[in-house]
């Protein structure tokens, strides 16, 4: 992976975490990442401008927490109206309060399958412990 594009939202910040600490261990690596929190009234554009370059290989990571089983509305509006792509692969991930993980990162990857990301593989399950 030479790029990879980290996408959240965190109201509470546990989510802004988890991406920062996503965003610091692929830096590590030599990735170039690109960030966008969608709680800011930063302008998104130039980040899909980006993304819409990503070539194969290359993956944005989408994070959320978990509001009544589901991602939050924020996180579902941009995957949305994103452009359909071709190549780039995708990590949802969530935080949760223990109660579950509930259908969140179904309904993101169902979106971004939409669009044309494709699953990274292999398939894998974290759990991260601060
Ligand atoms: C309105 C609301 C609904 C929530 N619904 C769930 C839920 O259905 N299941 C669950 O496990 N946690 C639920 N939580 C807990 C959050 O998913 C959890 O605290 C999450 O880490 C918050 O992320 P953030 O710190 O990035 O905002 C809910 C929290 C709020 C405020």
């Amino acid at each position: 992976m030479k790029t990879a594009f980290v996408v959240y939202c965190s109201p509470a910040g546990s989510t802004r975490h988890v991406a920062e600490v996503i965003a610091a261990s692929l830096k590590e690596n030599s990735v170039t990442v690109h960030t966008l929190d969608l709680g800011t009234a930063d302008d998104p554009a130039p980040f899909v401008d980006r993304l819409k370059t990503a070539g194969e290989g290359d993956c944005l990571f989408v994070g959320s927490p978990v509001y009544r089983d589901v991602a939050v509305p924020p996180v579902m509006a941009f995957l949305n109206q994103l452009p359909s792509v071709a190549g780039p692969t995708f990590v949802p991930f969530v935080t949760w309060g223990g109660a579950t993980s509930g259908l969140a990162l179904w309904q993101m990857g169902q979106a971004l399958e939409g669009k044309g990301f494709r699953w990274r593989e292999p398939p894998r399950c974290w759990e991260y412990t601060p």
